[in-house]
């Protein structure tokens, strides 16, 4: 469908909805903001990651996102894939839908491999079709995520391999003119820690997407403890430590209302609808004192239930309790 036609035909059927336009990024000529600058002027809470395994519809992408810009967001990373993760045309939807929403996207290539799955046959076709999206709608897109946890899962075999691959995705830009457009990976500290030499990694990622889980941390026990806090700051300090300066975003943090998807690491965690809610106003609480004073932003993963126990809302949309920014 012609980009036109689907707008308007979203328009039309979504007519009961106040949509709020956006000047695409590269647009705003007269504003020398860059990317990056807008990345680094973020601090406290940002936005949700959104994932994708439900191939939601450009309809249910627009409706989700207006629900997150009424909630205060001002960004969406993405999360997992739809299909196989190699349509090029369906990540054209996502970011023409966050354009039309008026939010920033980041999209989030899924390099996870499984089983006897390797680079070349499963996460190549996926970089190349979030590539391709990126350039086809470049406007909404504040920055391109590479992987999500790439060094801890080890993706790439290397530090130095993955690193050779952001160059490549940075060179693709530059050679379209989009050079400003940041590419980083969403990751946790731990990942870096043991990733050897990550020398080359940390001149490659133009800022740091940072994965920020207390939830998983061996002393953890509810979210609204001392604990949660003292293990986000350890964090956060070492990517103080290895950022050179570089902006942070934290661009997934979050705590589960139940252990499906993801099993703690400590005994005493406290999984529950309160126990997430606390840790949302656990972050908030550290507005001023942390976030404002450090510039650092916060997005919570996730938006719904489809990334299992960790959305703000259930799969049936329901809010698990009244939060707003
Ligand atoms: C990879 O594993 C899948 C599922 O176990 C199997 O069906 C497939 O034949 C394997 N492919 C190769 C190239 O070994
Ligand atoms: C780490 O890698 C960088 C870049 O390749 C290299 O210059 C440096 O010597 C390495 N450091 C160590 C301790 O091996
Ligand atoms: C934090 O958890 C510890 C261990 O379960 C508990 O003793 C303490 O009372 C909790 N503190 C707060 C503020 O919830
Ligand atoms: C950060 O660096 C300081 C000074 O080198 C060191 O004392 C501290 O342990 C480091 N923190 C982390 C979490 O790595
Ligand atoms: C949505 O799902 C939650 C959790 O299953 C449930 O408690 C709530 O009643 C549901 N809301 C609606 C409107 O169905």
């Amino acid at each position: 469908m012609h980009v036109l036609s689907m707008y308007l035909f979203a328009w039309i059927s979504l007519g009961h909805l106040a949509f709020v336009w956006s000047t695409p990024l590269d647009e705003r000529a007269h504003e020398p903001e860059s990317r990056l600058d807008k990345i680094t002027s973020m601090y406290a809470f940002e936005g949700f990651v959104y994932a994708l395994d439900n191939c939601p519809s450009f309809v249910k992408l627009v409706q989700d996102f207006q629900r997150m810009l009424s909630k205060g967001a001002r960004n969406v990373i993405t999360f997992d894939y739809c299909g196989d993760g190699t349509d090029a045309a369906y990540y054209d939807q996502v970011i023409q839908a966050a354009g039309f929403t008026g939010i920033n996207i980041i999209p989030l290539v899924w390099t996870l491999l499984i089983g006897n799955q390797t680079l070349e046959d499963t996460a190549v076709p996926k970089i190349n079709a979030v590539t391709q999206a990126v350039l086809n709608n470049p406007g909404p897109v504040l920055a391109v995520a590479l992987g999500d946890e790439p060094l801890y899962d080890n993706d790439f075999g290397s530090a130095d391999n993955l690193a050779s691959y952001i160059w490549q995705i940075k060179a693709t830009f530059a050679a379209a003119g989009l050079s400003d457009i940041p590419v980083s990976i969403s990751e946790l500290a731990y990942g870096w820690q043991i990733s050897g030499n990550i020398t080359e990694m940390v001149n490659a990622v133009d800022f740091f997407m940072i994965n920020e889980f207390p939830y998983f941390a061996f002393d953890a026990t509810s979210g609204g403890n001392t604990t949660s806090w003292n293990d986000f700051l350890n964090d956060l300090d070492y990517y103080q430590n290895i950022s050179q300066g570089k902006p942070l975003l934290i661009t997934q943090t979050g705590w589960p209302s139940n252990e499906d998807e993801f099993a703690p690491n400590s005994p005493a965690i406290v999984a529950s609808v309160p126990s997430e809610e606390a840790y949302w106003n656990l972050l908030d609480s550290h507005c001023e004192d942390f976030f404002k004073a450090k510039n650092i932003g916060w997005m919570w993963r996730s938006w719904d239930d489809t990334v299992e126990g960790w959305g703000a809302v259930y799969s049936n949309e329901t809010e698990k309790w009244n939060f707003s920014y």
